[in-house]
């Protein structure tokens, strides 16, 4: 039976507020592309194209109409409502209708993995497999789920955010399923985080005799829900992916080096811009130093700023700043402004939850 994928894109995305009570994190943009079009791109080159994305009430209709039915990407995308963000679990739940008794690959719309998807399709198919996880060994196992294996490489226990980690290899945002997971989601109690957990899902299928077996991811694996994650997105992307490529309007005083993409409509005026660095369409930059691993999103205007390892959203404005902004993640139409009249001054109006940092 053919394959089906359902992205997940609901959720409540606390860690990357204050960005997530105006938009979803998963259309945050990785250099100047939602984070999401990504693991969508991934599942079309690896054969899938019956796509279903689980959104939220919130944040739904922006996700439907920036990614649409699909046709950009070779694709057929069916939206699904999950009322409230009650766990992974709960989202294959009320993606059941959708998926039916197709095998599925499960993909948790803000995480990125640079190992291209068709070979574990391939493994999970030839092996008929009732599950295939994706695991990856990392620092700090006390934040993510974690698996234990026996030496033959199947899964025997998952815990999720483990006290006392029983190993270091953390589940990764992908998954394979078979359609005995809907077996076992039927009779899944809540967690204690009130939540019903994909971790729990696939112990029942172990506890159950299911043929569960893990793949070690073998290249990055990043989960870009918070700042610093997106940032390193941003940073590994850019690297890995940049094409030098200039439109939009130069000035002979500006000096570019390195790999820089610059869109059409934009204007760059008596600035340095050392790549590799993305500048959107219709943008304004001008006396600005803006440094490596950088992306500016579609009409931002910059004016006397120095910008390094940073990322900023639609149609945000920065004007005459004296120190240098790093590590920094501006969202859309922010206004970022200093004062010529009183430089020892700020003036703010910030939303809840946002971090401003003066070092
Ligand atoms: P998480 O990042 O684990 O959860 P979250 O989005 O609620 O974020 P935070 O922890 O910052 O509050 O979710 C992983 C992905 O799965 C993410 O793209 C959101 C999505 N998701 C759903 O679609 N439905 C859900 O019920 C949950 C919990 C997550």
């Amino acid at each position: 039976m053919t394959m089906k994928a359902l992205m997940l894109s609901g959720g409540r995305g606390t860690r990357l507020r204050p960005l997530t009570y105006t938009g979803a994190k998963q259309l945050v943009p990785v250099v100047n592309k939602p984070i999401l079009w990504y693991g969508i791109e991934q599942i079309v080159a690896a054969g899938i194209t019956d796509i279903g994305i689980v959104i939220s009430p919130e944040t739904g209709d922006a996700i439907r109409s920036a990614t649409g039915d699909g046709t950009q990407f070779g694709a057929h995308i069916t939206y699904i409502l999950q009322a409230s963000p009650d766990g992974l679990a709960h989202a294959v739940k009320i993606a059941q209708p959708f998926l039916g008794d197709a095998p599925f690959l499960m993909y948790l719309g803000d995480n990125l993995i640079r190992d291209e998807l068709s070979s574990f399709v391939d493994e999970f198919v030839e092996r008929s497999l009732d599950a295939l996880i994706l695991l990856k060994q990392v620092p700090n196992p006390t934040a993510f789920g974690v698996a234990v294996l026996n030496p033959e490489g199947q899964v025997t226990r998952l815990v999720e955010k483990p006290k006392n980690p029983p190993s270091d290899l953390a589940l990764v945002g992908v998954y394979l399923f078979s359609p005995q997971v809907h077996r076992v989601i039927a009779q899944l109690r809540p967690s204690p985080r009130g939540e019903l957990e994909i971790t729990d899902a696939i112990q029942e299928l172990v506890n159950t005799g299911g043929n569960v077996t893990a793949q070690s991811l073998q290249g990055w694996w990043l989960d870009t829900g918070k700042k610093d994650d997106l940032l390193a997105a941003n940073q590994i992307i850019l690297d890995e992916t940049l094409s030098h490529e200039i439109s939009g309007t130069v000035d002979d005083a500006t000096q570019i080096s390195g790999r820089v993409r610059i869109g059409s409509g934009s204007t760059i005026i008596n600035s340095t811009i050392r790549g590799p660095v993305v500048i959107g369409d219709n943008c304004h930059i001008e006396n600005c130093f803006v440094g490596s691993y950088s992306s500016i999103a579609n009409g931002v205007k910059m004016v006397d700023v120095e910008m390094d390892h940073s990322v900023v959203l639609e149609d945000a404005v920065i004007e005459k700043l004296h120190q240098r902004i790093v590590d920094s993640l501006i969202g859309r139409r922010a206004q970022l402004l200093h004062s010529p009249k009183r430089p020892k001054a700020s003036r703010f109006m910030i939303g809840d939850d946002c971090v401003i940092e003066l070092t």
